[in-house]
């Protein structure tokens, strides 16, 4: 398989791992390249359930290099976390997962802020994750944050931290009217004893990618998050605080265009959305707890129960746009078994106007009324189909209106269930 990024086209939680996990077969290095322990990213193989929040989903695979770029925002005592749960189960990271050194942490003191500054915005907080990723990136941008690679000299990571956490004790006063009850000292002294850990994860993965691509080894980009939760694309002020975009892969890996052939859109086969904002199509009524049941539709991160809706193809059409998706993932298309008829927006109406466009601004995009097509419904259960010929023609006829409404993107894969095998190839690229 040519080198592909992976992005989710919804607002997250579309199924990116299990696809990437299904691709890393056909790959040899896997490299996360925004985000950070927001993302809930979840891998099931032979009834064994892996939550990833840092480390790429790609690990399970034994041989396969994994690595957290410089993109990511990381909380190290997550990392660690994941690392002590994958040797629980067997799995052995030795020599094959590196941090770059160029990524920034998140601190226990960006989380005390992520939390100061929701509960200060009242009923208008965003309803983030509470991983301090907010804080981390504005720290990256306001040139005060800590890198993974200022690790390595402890009186300069002690210099920075001290520094960052000044900072944040001021803002946190200042949001919260409260004291700031983080010890430094404590913070400190956890962070010496782990730092002997993790540097042998830190590296330059930059020159570690550009080399394994002169070898002719593939890539695989392991995107975080969905399109209208990017912070410049998405639905703003209600997104996340990194590019989700697949542009962003160049720059929080460190390589250039065109060491990307292909973009996969992970599209969830109807649409959910944790935390706060927009929904058109969302349900609020006894479908939308249907899907949540039936889906599992629970946070992998927070445990919050998801908002559920039906399929947007507005969203997802400007999801081909941005990410320039050359093929689709049709995820959770189990899901809608047993239902006599589905719906799918195929555009809007804002304010009496037909509009085959996603709006420009949030105010706007409030307004929003979903115009939907009715398909007809299939009764019985796929998640054991194996071929796209065993599924029943309602599905496919579901399948072929959405690749319709799509610009005719084909689909590469149609996932009918968690497990690994339960995934159907559709078209090879
Ligand atoms: P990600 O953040 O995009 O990687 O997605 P999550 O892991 O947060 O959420 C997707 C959830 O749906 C996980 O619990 C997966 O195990 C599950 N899942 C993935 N694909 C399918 C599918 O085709 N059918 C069903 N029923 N569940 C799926
Ligand atoms: P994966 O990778 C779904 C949402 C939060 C909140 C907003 C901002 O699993 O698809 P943040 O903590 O990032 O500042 O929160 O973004 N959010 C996600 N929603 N899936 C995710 O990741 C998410 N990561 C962040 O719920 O609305
Ligand atoms: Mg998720």
């Amino acid at each position: 398989m040519p080198n592909a990024v992976i992005v989710g086209t919804q607002w997250g939680d579309e199924g990116k791992a299990k696809v990437i996990d299904y691709l890393t077969e056909k790959s040899d290095v896997i490299i996360r390249f925004q985000g950070g322990s927001n993302a809930g990213h979840t891998v099931i193989v032979d009834g064994h359930k892996f939550v990833f929040h840092l480390v790429p989903s790609g690990i399970i695979t034994p041989g396969k290099v994994c690595i957290v770029g410089n993109g990511v925002v990381v909380d190290m005592e997550q990392f660690l976390k994941e690392v002590d749960d994958l040797m629980e189960s067997g799995i052995s990271v030795e020599g094959r997962l590196m941090i770059s050194n160029l990524a920034h942490l998140v601190l226990p003191y960006h989380k005390a802020i992520d939390q100061a500054s929701e509960s200060s915005r009242g009923e208008s907080r965003i309803g983030t994750t509470g991983r301090g990723i907010g804080p981390a990136y504005a720290d990256k941008v306001s040139r005060i944050g800590v890198r993974a690679g200022d690790l390595y000299e402890w009186d300069i990571f002690c210099e920075k931290f001290k520094a960052g956490f000044a900072s944040a004790k001021q803002k946190v006063e200042l949001l919260h009217n409260a004291p700031f009850d983080l010890n430094e000292e404590e913070i400190l002294e956890r962070y010496s004893k782990i730092r002997e850990r993790l540097l042998p994860f830190i590296k330059d993965t930059s020159y570690y990618i550009f080399d394994a691509e002169r070898a002719g080894k593939k890539l695989l980009f392991e995107g975080a998050q969905g399109t209208f939760l990017d912070v410049d694309h998405g639905t703003y002020p209600y997104v996340t605080s990194s590019n989700t975009i697949s542009g962003s892969a160049c720059t929080g890996a460190g390589v250039g265009p065109l060491s990307i052939n292909h973009c996969i859109g992970i599209v969830k086969a109807y649409t959910t959305r944790v935390g706060n904002g927009p929904f058109p199509t969302e349900l609020t009524d006894s479908t939308g707890d249907m899907l949540r049941d039936v889906g599992k539709e629970f946070g992998s991160t927070t445990g919050r129960p998801r908002r559920c809706g039906w399929f947007d193809a507005v969203m997802v059409r400007k999801a081909i746009q941005l990410n320039g998706i050359s093929r689709l993932a049709l995820t959770k298309l189990d899901v809608l078994s047993g239902l006599s008829e589905i719906k799918v927006c195929t555009h809007y109406e804002i304010d009496g106007w037909r509009t085959d466009q996603f709006p420009p601004n949030t105010q706007q995009y409030e307004r929003v009324t979903p115009v939907y097509n009715i398909i007809p419904g299939w009764k019985r259960d796929i998640s054991g189909c194996k071929k796209f010929s065993d599924l029943p023609s309602e599905a496919v006829n579901y399948i072929k209106q959405i690749r319709e409404l799509c610009y005719g993107i084909p689909a590469l894969i149609v996932s009918v269930g968690p497990e690994r095998s339960q995934t159907i190839e559709v078209d090879g690229i």
